[in-house]
């Protein structure tokens, strides 16, 4: 099963390395990851304390899952790592992930964030909640228990900011309304939104600028986007609101991975994704402002100031599962 998109993710082995991580397949462990962010600072404190090299294969979700199919028992891959429950549900339903387990894990990450079956392992939290401009919006206009659906009402009428459909974060809190509402309600929600006249950016940062700015009020983003800004500006005129707090809670979704079934350094990679989630905790949330797994460490001091939260039980199963359904319910009524 050859296809374009494999070229791409070959072509992109060679465009990550650097700073400590070995390119090429000189190292020891090789991590197809979905996530897109500075992987590099945590992982060159593992090399530096177990001397085990790490070297980033980077793609899209489905790529990398094609492509660890395509390998099959040739696959250089030991570890896949992304940023979605839905993802890594697929990847162990595809048979993709091995079995691991693992006592220090199961200590470290709750039930609740990691597979029944010990297939993948969560190892950051982010939420994607409300953020408005406090200029603009004063806190008592958002519903406490469907904050996410109450802004379809039409009092939110040209003021609302939201990722496009094609983004996984949009699909994953779109699967969840789902999961939560059913499909018909959950379109409801959509087409209001949609009715509300929402405009539609293909990044959470220009989202956030644009309620900086105060071209619009309220939009949805991932909190770590957020962070980044407020850590080059203070003064930014953004506030997350807790969505569904007197409801199920804020929509949460993980950082995880697993090791690949195919993987010929298992005893490695497990000391990788165990490592990330003990000692390495804090260096691997911390570079993105994620919020920790592990009880026992606490999230950085931006990100702190948020406050606590309560948030919605993760269903790695339905966002895997629902996946298609979120697209769907976007297409019917003209979400972009
Ligand atoms: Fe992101």
């Amino acid at each position: 099963m050859r296809s374009p998109v494999l070229a791409v993710v070959a072509a992109s082995l060679f465009a990550v390395g650097g700073c400590g991580i070995v390119s090429g397949d000189e190292a020891d462990l090789q991590v197809y990851t979905g996530r897109h962010y500075d992987l590099e600072q945590a992982f060159t404190m593992f090399t530096d304390e177990t001397g085990i090299t790490v070297e980033f294969l980077s793609g899209s979700d489905a790529e990398l899952r094609e492509r660890i199919t395509a390998e099959g028992e040739n696959t250089p891959g030991d570890i896949y790592m992304t940023v979605d429950a839905g993802n890594l549900w697929k990847a162990a339903e595809d048979g993709l992930l091995a079995t691991l387990d693992s006592a220090k894990l199961t200590d470290a990450v709750p039930e609740g964030l990691r597979d029944p079956d010990q297939r993948w392992y969560g190892l950051a939290m982010r939420a994607r909640t409300v953020m408005y401009n406090p200029d603009e919006v004063s806190p008592s206009e958002f519903a406490d228990e469907h904050t996410y659906a109450d802004l379809a009402d039409p009092k939110w009428q040209g003021r609302l900011c939201m990722r496009e459909s094609t983004s996984p974060y949009t699909q994953s809190l779109v699967a969840a309304m789902i999961d939560e509402h059913g499909k018909e309600r959950a379109t409801e929600i959509v087409q209001g939104w949609v009715d509300n006249n929402v405009e539609i950016f293909s990044n959470d940062v220009q989202i956030l600028e644009n309620i900086d700015a105060g071209t619009c009020d309220v939009g949805i983003t991932n909190h770590y986007y957020l962070a980044r800004l407020l850590a080059d500006n203070p003064d930014l005129s953004v506030t997350p609101f807790w969505a569904n707090q007197d409801g199920r809670g804020t929509h949460v979704n993980i950082s995880g991975a697993g090791v690949i079934t195919n993987s010929d350094n298992k005893k490695q990679a497990r000391q990788l994704i165990e490592w990330l989630a003990t000692d390495g905790q804090n260096a691997f949330v911390d570079g993105n402002h994620e919020y920790p797994v592990n009880p026992d460490v606490e999230p950085e001091p931006i990100i702190a100031d948020f406050g606590e939260f309560d948030f919605e039980p993760i269903n790695a199963q339905a966002y895997g599962e629902l996946n298609s359904t979120a697209i769907e319910v976007m297409n019917e009524v003209g979400y972009e």
